[in-house]
Protein backbone atom coordinates (compact mmCIF):
# COMPACT_ATOMS: atom_id res chain seq x y z
CA UNK A 1 0.00 0.00 0.00
CA UNK A 2 0.99 3.24 -0.61
CA UNK A 3 1.18 5.76 1.97
CA UNK A 4 1.18 9.63 1.71
CA UNK A 5 3.11 11.33 4.79
CA UNK A 6 1.88 14.56 6.80
CA UNK A 7 2.65 16.48 8.41
CA UNK A 8 -0.06 18.20 11.12
CA UNK A 9 -0.09 19.75 14.44
CA UNK A 10 -2.08 17.70 16.81
CA UNK A 11 -3.17 18.83 20.69
CA UNK A 12 -3.09 16.21 23.46
CA UNK A 13 -6.66 15.66 24.81
CA UNK A 14 -5.60 12.55 27.33
CA UNK A 15 -2.24 11.72 28.59
CA UNK A 16 -2.45 8.84 31.29
CA UNK A 17 -0.58 6.14 32.75
CA UNK A 18 -1.81 2.45 32.31
CA UNK A 19 1.08 0.64 33.76
CA UNK A 20 4.45 1.70 35.72
CA UNK A 21 6.27 3.90 32.62
CA UNK A 22 3.68 3.06 30.16
CA UNK A 23 1.42 5.46 29.01
CA UNK A 24 -1.69 6.21 27.01
CA UNK A 25 -1.99 9.16 24.84
CA UNK A 26 -5.12 10.09 22.57
CA UNK A 27 -4.56 13.10 20.37
CA UNK A 28 -6.66 15.00 18.12
CA UNK A 29 -5.71 16.87 14.97
CA UNK A 30 -6.49 18.27 11.11
CA UNK A 31 -5.67 15.89 8.60
CA UNK A 32 -5.28 11.93 8.49
CA UNK A 33 -3.36 10.07 11.39
CA UNK A 34 -3.18 6.55 9.28
CA UNK A 35 -4.62 4.68 6.55
CA UNK A 36 -4.52 1.46 8.19
CA UNK A 37 -3.51 -0.56 11.59
CA UNK A 38 0.60 -0.76 11.83
CA UNK A 39 1.48 2.72 10.44
CA UNK A 40 3.37 4.87 12.77
CA UNK A 41 3.62 8.57 13.50
CA UNK A 42 6.98 9.52 14.12
CA UNK A 43 6.64 12.84 16.52
CA UNK A 44 8.89 16.05 16.85
CA UNK A 45 10.06 16.67 20.84
CA UNK A 46 12.04 19.94 21.99
CA UNK A 47 15.51 20.06 21.78
CA UNK A 48 15.75 16.64 20.19
CA UNK A 49 17.42 16.22 16.74
CA UNK A 50 15.20 12.90 15.75
CA UNK A 51 12.14 12.71 15.64
CA UNK A 52 10.60 9.78 18.21
CA UNK A 53 8.79 6.69 15.98
CA UNK A 54 5.29 5.61 17.76
CA UNK A 55 2.59 3.19 16.54
CA UNK A 56 -0.63 3.96 16.12
CA UNK A 57 -2.49 2.13 18.51
CA UNK A 58 -6.17 3.15 17.46
CA UNK A 59 -7.48 5.72 15.26
CA UNK A 60 -11.42 6.47 14.17
CA UNK A 61 -10.76 9.67 12.01
CA UNK A 62 -10.95 11.86 14.80
CA UNK A 63 -8.85 10.29 17.66
CA UNK A 64 -5.59 8.75 17.62
CA UNK A 65 -4.32 6.99 20.53
CA UNK A 66 -0.72 6.12 21.11
CA UNK A 67 0.51 3.72 23.68
CA UNK A 68 3.95 4.24 24.93
CA UNK A 69 6.61 2.85 26.85
CA UNK A 70 9.02 5.78 29.11
CA UNK A 71 12.69 4.43 27.85
CA UNK A 72 14.40 8.18 27.68
CA UNK A 73 14.52 11.78 27.54
CA UNK A 74 11.82 11.47 24.43
CA UNK A 75 9.27 9.15 26.00
CA UNK A 76 10.44 11.35 29.22
CA UNK A 77 9.06 14.37 27.71
CA UNK A 78 5.83 12.97 26.39
CA UNK A 79 4.94 11.80 29.26
CA UNK A 80 5.06 15.20 31.14
CA UNK A 81 2.22 16.81 28.18
CA UNK A 82 -0.88 17.61 29.59
CA UNK A 83 -4.60 18.37 27.70
CA UNK A 84 -3.85 21.14 25.38
CA UNK A 85 -0.09 20.75 24.76
CA UNK A 86 0.41 20.67 21.47
CA UNK A 87 3.03 17.96 18.95
CA UNK A 88 4.21 18.01 15.18
CA UNK A 89 3.42 14.39 13.88
CA UNK A 90 4.99 12.82 10.56
CA UNK A 91 1.84 10.92 9.63
CA UNK A 92 0.77 7.82 7.82
CA UNK A 93 4.13 6.45 8.07
CA UNK A 94 4.83 2.79 7.17
CA UNK A 95 2.92 0.12 5.25
CA UNK A 96 0.68 -1.29 8.10
CA UNK A 97 -1.03 -4.74 8.70
CA UNK A 98 -2.31 -6.41 5.19
CA UNK A 99 -5.82 -7.46 6.36
CA UNK A 100 -6.76 -8.89 3.29
CA UNK A 101 -5.38 -12.64 4.44
CA UNK A 102 -6.52 -16.32 3.61
CA UNK A 103 -8.22 -17.99 7.02
CA UNK A 104 -10.96 -17.36 9.29
CA UNK A 105 -8.99 -17.41 12.76
CA UNK A 106 -6.50 -14.73 13.36
CA UNK A 107 -3.46 -14.84 16.08
CA UNK A 108 -2.75 -11.36 17.44
CA UNK A 109 0.69 -11.82 19.62
CA UNK A 110 1.93 -8.77 21.32
CA UNK A 111 4.81 -8.56 23.58
CA UNK A 112 4.76 -5.55 26.17
CA UNK A 113 4.46 -2.22 24.45
CA UNK A 114 4.56 -4.29 21.23
CA UNK A 115 0.82 -4.76 22.34
CA UNK A 116 -0.17 -1.43 20.93
CA UNK A 117 -0.22 -1.59 17.43
CA UNK A 118 -2.37 -4.44 17.76
CA UNK A 119 -5.78 -3.27 19.27
CA UNK A 120 -6.56 -1.36 15.73
CA UNK A 121 -6.05 -4.14 14.04
CA UNK A 122 -7.85 -6.37 16.19
CA UNK A 123 -10.85 -3.93 16.08
CA UNK A 124 -10.36 -4.21 12.12
CA UNK A 125 -10.09 -7.97 11.89
CA UNK A 126 -13.44 -8.89 14.21
CA UNK A 127 -15.60 -5.98 12.10
CA UNK A 128 -15.42 -7.94 8.65
CA UNK A 129 -16.03 -11.10 10.93
CA UNK A 130 -12.78 -13.01 11.68
CA UNK A 131 -12.12 -15.07 14.86
CA UNK A 132 -10.07 -12.99 16.64
CA UNK A 133 -7.21 -14.48 19.63
CA UNK A 134 -5.14 -12.06 21.08
CA UNK A 135 -2.09 -13.27 23.42
CA UNK A 136 -0.26 -10.66 24.94
CA UNK A 137 3.35 -11.28 27.02
CA UNK A 138 4.33 -9.00 29.86
CA UNK A 139 7.07 -9.47 33.02
CA UNK A 140 4.82 -9.87 35.50
CA UNK A 141 1.18 -8.97 36.37
CA UNK A 142 1.89 -5.41 37.47
CA UNK A 143 3.12 -4.70 34.17
CA UNK A 144 -0.13 -5.63 31.94
CA UNK A 145 -2.19 -3.14 30.39
CA UNK A 146 -4.99 -3.57 27.64
CA UNK A 147 -6.11 -6.77 27.75
CA UNK A 148 -9.99 -5.29 28.76
CA UNK A 149 -9.67 -3.16 25.72
CA UNK A 150 -9.35 -5.66 23.61
CA UNK A 151 -11.84 -8.07 24.89
CA UNK A 152 -15.12 -6.30 22.98
CA UNK A 153 -12.83 -6.68 19.89
CA UNK A 154 -11.65 -10.28 20.62
CA UNK A 155 -13.13 -13.63 21.25
CA UNK A 156 -10.36 -14.67 23.77
CA UNK A 157 -7.60 -12.71 25.59
CA UNK A 158 -4.68 -14.78 26.99
CA UNK A 159 -1.82 -13.31 28.91
CA UNK A 160 1.35 -14.75 29.61
CA UNK A 161 3.71 -13.63 32.68
CA UNK A 162 8.04 -14.42 32.77
CA UNK A 163 7.30 -14.80 36.23
CA UNK A 164 4.27 -16.62 36.29
CA UNK A 165 2.14 -13.88 38.61
CA UNK A 166 -0.79 -13.68 35.83
CA UNK A 167 -1.87 -16.05 32.54
CA UNK A 168 0.35 -18.59 31.64
CA UNK A 169 3.73 -18.86 33.23
CA UNK A 170 6.75 -18.16 30.27
CA UNK A 171 6.85 -16.90 26.86
CA UNK A 172 3.38 -16.14 24.77
CA UNK A 173 5.06 -19.47 22.59
CA UNK A 174 4.56 -21.42 25.86
CA UNK A 175 0.93 -19.92 26.09
CA UNK A 176 0.27 -20.58 22.58
CA UNK A 177 1.09 -24.03 22.77
CA UNK A 178 0.19 -24.83 26.40
CA UNK A 179 -3.49 -23.48 25.38
CA UNK A 180 -3.62 -25.46 21.94
CA UNK A 181 -4.60 -22.75 20.24
CA UNK A 182 -5.33 -23.64 17.04
CA UNK A 183 -5.25 -20.56 13.96
CA UNK A 184 -4.83 -19.78 10.55
CA UNK A 185 -2.76 -17.01 10.41
CA UNK A 186 -1.04 -14.91 13.19
CA UNK A 187 0.16 -11.39 13.28
CA UNK A 188 2.62 -9.85 15.80
CA UNK A 189 4.84 -7.27 17.62
CA UNK A 190 7.31 -7.15 20.39
CA UNK A 191 10.78 -7.37 20.90
CA UNK A 192 12.91 -8.63 18.15
CA UNK A 193 13.53 -11.92 20.34
CA UNK A 194 10.05 -12.41 20.57
CA UNK A 195 9.50 -12.03 17.19
CA UNK A 196 12.53 -14.40 16.40
CA UNK A 197 10.44 -17.32 18.74
CA UNK A 198 7.13 -16.77 17.71
CA UNK A 199 8.33 -16.91 13.87
CA UNK A 200 10.27 -20.15 14.23
CA UNK A 201 7.59 -21.65 16.25
CA UNK A 202 4.16 -21.33 14.35
CA UNK A 203 4.12 -22.87 11.02
CA UNK A 204 1.03 -20.58 10.00
CA UNK A 205 1.79 -17.63 7.83
CA UNK A 206 2.23 -14.25 9.63
CA UNK A 207 3.08 -10.42 9.63
CA UNK A 208 5.28 -9.49 12.20
CA UNK A 209 5.79 -5.64 12.71
CA UNK A 210 9.69 -4.78 13.48
CA UNK A 211 11.76 -1.92 15.14
CA UNK A 212 14.68 -0.31 14.41
CA UNK A 213 16.56 2.88 15.06
CA UNK A 214 15.17 5.46 12.71
CA UNK A 215 16.69 8.23 11.39
CA UNK A 216 14.44 10.44 9.01
CA UNK A 217 11.71 7.99 9.54
CA UNK A 218 10.18 8.27 5.75
CA UNK A 219 12.87 6.58 3.96
CA UNK A 220 15.57 8.53 2.99
CA UNK A 221 18.48 8.05 5.09
CA UNK A 222 18.28 4.59 4.57
CA UNK A 223 19.16 4.14 8.43
CA UNK A 224 16.81 1.79 9.07
CA UNK A 225 17.35 -0.87 6.50
CA UNK A 226 17.49 -4.41 7.56
CA UNK A 227 18.59 -7.27 5.66
CA UNK A 228 15.53 -9.93 4.37
CA UNK A 229 15.95 -13.83 3.24
CA UNK A 230 16.11 -12.67 -0.15
CA UNK A 231 19.40 -10.99 -0.01
CA UNK A 232 18.24 -7.46 -0.58
CA UNK A 233 17.56 -4.99 2.23
CA UNK A 234 14.41 -3.28 3.17
CA UNK A 235 13.21 0.04 5.05
CA UNK A 236 11.92 -0.24 8.52
CA UNK A 237 9.84 3.01 8.18
CA UNK A 238 9.13 2.41 4.19
CA UNK A 239 8.81 -0.90 2.99
CA UNK A 240 8.04 -1.91 6.75
CA UNK A 241 7.68 -1.62 9.87
CA UNK A 242 5.50 -4.90 8.78
CA UNK A 243 6.86 -7.98 6.86
CA UNK A 244 5.44 -11.16 5.71
CA UNK A 245 7.43 -14.12 8.08
CA UNK A 246 9.26 -15.38 5.00
CA UNK A 247 10.57 -11.87 4.36
CA UNK A 248 13.15 -11.73 7.43
CA UNK A 249 16.43 -13.34 7.65
CA UNK A 250 16.22 -14.08 11.14
C1 LIG B 1 8.06 1.68 13.81
C2 LIG B 1 8.24 1.86 15.30
C3 LIG B 1 7.13 1.88 16.11
C4 LIG B 1 7.28 2.06 17.50
N1 LIG B 1 6.16 2.07 18.27
C5 LIG B 1 6.28 2.29 19.59
C6 LIG B 1 5.11 2.36 20.41
O1 LIG B 1 3.96 2.22 19.94
N2 LIG B 1 5.28 2.61 21.73
C7 LIG B 1 6.54 2.77 22.27
O2 LIG B 1 6.64 2.98 23.48
N3 LIG B 1 7.66 2.69 21.53
C8 LIG B 1 7.55 2.47 20.20
N4 LIG B 1 8.69 2.42 19.44
C9 LIG B 1 9.99 2.61 20.10
C10 LIG B 1 10.19 4.11 20.32
O3 LIG B 1 10.41 4.75 19.08
C11 LIG B 1 11.38 4.36 21.24
O4 LIG B 1 11.17 3.75 22.48
C12 LIG B 1 11.58 5.84 21.42
O5 LIG B 1 11.98 6.45 20.22
C13 LIG B 1 12.60 6.10 22.52
O6 LIG B 1 12.86 7.48 22.57
P1 LIG B 1 13.50 8.12 23.88
O7 LIG B 1 13.97 9.48 23.52
O8 LIG B 1 12.54 8.02 25.02
O9 LIG B 1 14.68 7.13 24.21
P2 LIG B 1 16.23 7.28 23.87
O10 LIG B 1 16.84 5.95 24.16
O11 LIG B 1 16.78 8.48 24.54
O12 LIG B 1 16.27 7.52 22.32
C14 LIG B 1 17.48 7.74 21.68
C15 LIG B 1 17.32 7.49 20.20
O13 LIG B 1 17.13 6.09 19.97
C16 LIG B 1 15.90 5.84 19.30
N5 LIG B 1 15.32 4.66 19.90
C17 LIG B 1 15.40 4.30 21.19
N6 LIG B 1 14.76 3.12 21.38
C18 LIG B 1 14.28 2.76 20.17
C19 LIG B 1 13.52 1.65 19.71
N7 LIG B 1 13.14 0.66 20.52
N8 LIG B 1 13.18 1.61 18.40
C20 LIG B 1 13.56 2.58 17.57
N9 LIG B 1 14.28 3.65 17.94
C21 LIG B 1 14.62 3.73 19.21
C22 LIG B 1 15.08 7.09 19.56
O14 LIG B 1 14.06 7.30 18.56
C23 LIG B 1 16.14 8.18 19.55
O15 LIG B 1 16.46 8.53 18.25
C24 LIG B 1 8.58 2.22 18.06
C25 LIG B 1 9.71 2.19 17.24
C26 LIG B 1 9.55 2.01 15.87
C27 LIG B 1 10.75 1.99 15.00
S1 LIG C 1 14.71 5.95 9.02
FE1 LIG C 1 15.55 6.95 7.27
S2 LIG C 1 15.24 5.46 5.71
FE2 LIG C 1 14.22 4.61 7.42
Amino acid sequence: MVATMEKHIFTVTKNAALAPNVYEMQLEGPGCAARVPGQFVNIALDGLYLRRPISVCNYDGRTLTLLYKVVGQGTRQMAALGPGRTLELLTQLGNGFSLDVPGRHMLLVGGGIGTAPLYWLARELKARGREVSVVLGFNTAAEIFYTEAFRPHSDRVLVATMDGTAGTRGFVTDAISRQGLSFDYFYACGPTPMLRAVSQALSQPGQLSLEARMGCGFGICMGCSLPMADGTSKRVCKEGPVFRKEELAW
